[in-house]
């Protein structure tokens, strides 16, 4: 393919084209994507520059874009060829950073709480692109887990001196008290920890990054100095039922829910008054240390044992409570936790979903690229590489460029950069 004739400043537009015309012509019936080695390899042929296009949200880029995801390989389930790597091999497959970018990130470490339970090529370009050296990371596996996935994180988990998994694992169920659990369980070990972090951010197998470790930094240090941020309200009338009768999880043979039962709950201990929020935190080391050993929470904590989706109200309940450190008793939905493009704000917070909603939540295609980084939020939900390959790719290649030139007085490692090509979807 000859590019000859394109001018500079029309030169994406006409990469574009010209591969769509090359596409177009060798799709032999409609919805038929290339599928020769040669045809995907023109998809690959300039990855950062379609990217960049897609990410100024240039139409023919949609275009091309969703015909080159849909001709890239299906990824992988890459557990074996973890189980096979060594550590360096693994830190430089990843582009690992290896050092601290900024004294100022240095000196103020984050903790994370990571649920996982599926998905292994979307859990290492999370870590890959949230992991620092100053930071910790509790991994928490879902007992639910394939054994080699569960291999291959602990695999990876122990080529770093900060990332570990849970010392407790749970069977984890939608909207059940196992997820909260689950972050409890991290917390245990985190407070345990040597390390001086003094916040933690939850994230699941779904998240990815928007904002930079020094942006979150800084914005945790100046918007939310010393408070927890929770995002939520008094518990409103049509969310009561989650608390007015008991529940159960039900998990057996691969079947999990929770469902509820004709049992009435009492009122919830010590008369506190319940919120409903996200289950999406930045908790302050403090709090969570207090949360641990303070009677009202573990009693709230036993409480909420039989409730639906407690991790919706457990975290901003309790920092609605003034004598609890760093509370926000004032507060309600503020905060830029996390980036969802929710069914019901369409037309309202967003424009629509570029790929498709699952439990009302939008799985981000191309088209949400845009949108999706000029977020105001630290963190995005949901991904998904196996449907949407393209999306995760053009992130982490476009965040980790934001990340590298946010470094202040340490010298840049070339490994530390994506190359520009598709070889890096796999771990040789
Ligand atoms: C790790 O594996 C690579 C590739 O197999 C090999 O070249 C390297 O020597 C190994 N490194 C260590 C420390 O074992
Ligand atoms: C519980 O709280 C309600 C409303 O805040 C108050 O009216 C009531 O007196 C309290 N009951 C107890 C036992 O503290």
């Amino acid at each position: 393919m000859s590019f000859l004739g394109c001018t500079k400043s029309a030169f994406v537009l006409c990469v574009g084209l010209s591969i769509v015309l090359l596409a177009i012509n060798n799709m032999n019936e409609f919805g038929n994507g290339p599928t020769t080695d040669e045809e995907i390899k023109e998809c690959g042929f300039y990855p950062g520059e379609l990217c960049k296009a897609l990410f100024e949200g240039k139409p023919a880029a949609l275009v091309v874009g969703n015909i080159c995801q849909a001709a890239l390989p299906p990824s992988r389930e890459e557990g074996e060829a973890i189980l096979r790597s060594n550590c360096s091999t693994l830190i430089n497959d990843l582009h690992i950073i290896t050092k601290p970018l900024s004294a100022e990130e240095a000196d103020y470490p984050l903790a994370y709480i990571l649920t996982i339970h599926k998905q292994l090529d979307m859990f290492t370009k999370l870590l890959a692109a949230i992991y620092a050296p100053q930071n910790v990371y509790c991994i928490h596996i879902d007992l639910k887990s394939p054994k080699t996935y569960s291999q291959a994180v602990r695999r990876l988990a122990g080529c770093f001196h900060n990332v570990f998994l849970s010392s407790r694992q749970e069977t984890v169920v939608y909207a059940g008290f196992s997820r909260l659990r689950a972050d409890v369980n991290c917390m245990e070990d985190l407070v345990r920890s040597d390390l001086p972090w003094r916040n933690v951010i939850n994230l699941c197998g779904q998240d990815f990054p928007v904002k930079t470790n020094k942006e979150i930094v800084r914005y945790l240090k100046s918007k939310w100095k010393g408070k927890n941020l929770t995002p939520g309200v008094i518990q409103p009338p049509h969310i009561r039922y989650r608390t007015q009768v008991a529940y159960k999880e039900f998990v057996h043979k691969g079947k999990s829910y929770v469902y509820p039962t004709q049992e009435k709950k009492a009122g919830p201990p010590h008369n506190i008054t319940l919120y409903f929020g996200t289950a999406y935190y930045a908790l302050t080391r403090g709090f969570v240390e207090f949360v641990l050993t303070d009677q009202r929470a573990k009693d709230l904590l036993e409480w909420s044992k039989n409730t639906y989706s407690p991790d919706e109200h457990y975290w901003v309940t309790l920092n609605r409570m003034k004598d609890f450190p760093g509370s926000t008793p004032d507060a309600g939905w503020e905060g830029n936790i996390r980036a969802v493009k929710w069914r019901d704000q369409q037309g309202i917070s967003h424009s629509g979903c570029s790929g498709h909603y699952v439990r009302d939540i939008c799985v981000f295609g191309l088209g949400d690229l845009r949108w999706l980084v000029d977020s105001p939020h630290l963190f995005a939900n949901k991904f998904d590489p196996s449907r949407y390959g393209l999306v995760t790719d053009c992130l982490e290649r476009h965040y980790r460029i934001r990340v590298l030139q946010g470094a202040a007085g340490v010298p840049l490692e070339p490994g530390w950069y994506f190359p520009d090509e598709y070889s890096t979807r796999t771990i040789q």
